[in-house]
């Protein structure tokens, strides 16, 4: 056999199309749960797909400190399905009033695993936020010191700012400067959109990482108005040019290592969005894994779907990978419309579509 025909006969049999998989359990490193009425009614269905989260600290009043954390870490626990087994992992709400000791405090004691750095005002509950960089230096120095990941919410705040260049304008004002001065600082990208940040990522792979959500994959900045305008496709760092979305393709099908999931599922009530002014977030919790597992697929890439899905995020924290298992088949099923919250709903990302991969067994 020549190696032509070696190479061939690899490149068909990826093209053959297998009925389904089966993946180590894998995780969500980026997940809005909200609290009360909305985390009861939205958390099954992360629960459902991922063994474990990085909670999201933005709630009114943000989780700033490590009792606060570990009380919502409490209603979170008792708003699990009965049996299943989603752990929650925890992160701190940085202000410019952080202090370097709670930081420790909440990490010695395990109470959270991360903190989330949003600049002031960058989005949904970011108002408490850091004005300035030069105002968490003794934080940023603190969890360098106790290898703690910091997780970014990467966007220029000045409202001047055009908004589909915010992220860009980030990396060059902030990231680069703050990689540079913390050599040993750990730290996430969180929800990568423009092919720069990609780029970042990489180029610093050994600690830094990115998250990539299900819809950055499928929708680009045209998609927020097609036919009209869409709601309940907006969010923050808003859909990118159809080059970026082909770049956040490759980058999450491509096996690097810096790169896992983070859906950013963030579920808003219908009316919030539908609004004169409405606010940002996808909830995306009940159709992630059937994405991504059709995105995988289109690139012809479901050989690598348990390293994005499974493996690489959990090497990143430092945590063993999961033990139990999943099935994705393909196998066509209808995504629910809307999920109900009190008198009100949540939309569902591709609510409605028929989605080609869905769902199957889990082995815990
Ligand atoms: O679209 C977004 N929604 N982006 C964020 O960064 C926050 C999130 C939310 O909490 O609603
Ligand atoms: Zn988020």
């Amino acid at each position: 056999m020549t190696l032509d025909s070696l190479f061939d006969a690899s490149a068909e049999s990826k093209k053959r199309k297998v009925d389904s998989i089966r993946i180590r359990r894998p995780d969500d490193w980026h997940v809005h749960l909200r609290d009360g009425a909305m985390l009861r009614a939205i958390l099954p269905f992360t629960a459902a797909q991922f063994a474990r989260g990085i909670i999201m600290p933005n709630l009114v009043p943000p989780v700033t400190t490590a009792a606060a954390a570990a009380a919502y870490r409490s209603r979170i626990l008792a708003a699990r399905p009965v049996g299943n087994d989603f752990e929650p992992l925890m992160t701190c709400y940085l202000t410019d009033t952080t202090s370097p000791d709670e930081i420790q405090k909440g990490h010695s004691e395990g109470v959270w695993v991360a903190a989330k750095y949003y600049p002031a005002g960058a989005t949904t509950n970011a108002h408490h936020g850091v004005t300035s960089i030069s105002r968490i230096r003794p934080v940023l120095e603190r969890m360098e010191r106790i290898g703690m990941p910091l997780l970014i919410h990467g966007e220029a705040t000045d409202p001047a700012v055009d908004i589909f260049d915010r992220e860009a304008l980030f990396l060059e004002q902030t990231l680069l400067p703050l990689l540079r001065d913390h050599q040993e600082l750990k730290a996430v990208v969180e929800h990568v959109t423009p092919q720069e940040a990609v780029d970042v990522v990489r180029a610093h792979g050994s600690r830094i990482a990115g998250t990539i959500t299900p819809h950055h994959l499928v929708i680009n900045r045209t998609s927020l108005f097609q036919g009209g305008l869409r709601p309940h496709l907006y969010c923050l760092p808003v859909a990118k040019r159809e080059h970026h979305r082909l770049a956040l393709r490759r980058a999450a099908t491509s096996g690097d290592p810096c790169f896992f999931i983070g859906t950013d599922t963030a579920p808003h009530l219908s009316k919030a969005k539908e609004a004169a002014c409405g606010c940002a977030g996808v909830f995306v919790g009940a159709t992630a894994l059937q994405t991504y597992a059709q995105v995988f697929d289109e690139e012809i890439a479901l050989d690598r779907l348990e390293a994005f899905a499974s493996l690489n995020g959990a090497r990143f924290y430092g945590l063993p990978a999961n033990t139990g298992t999943i099935e994705l088949k393909r196998r066509a099923a209808a995504a629910p419309l809307a999920v109900r919250v009190d008198s009100d709903e949540v939309m569902v990302f591709r609510g409605g579509e028929s989605m080609p991969w869905s769902l199957g067994e889990v082995r815990p």
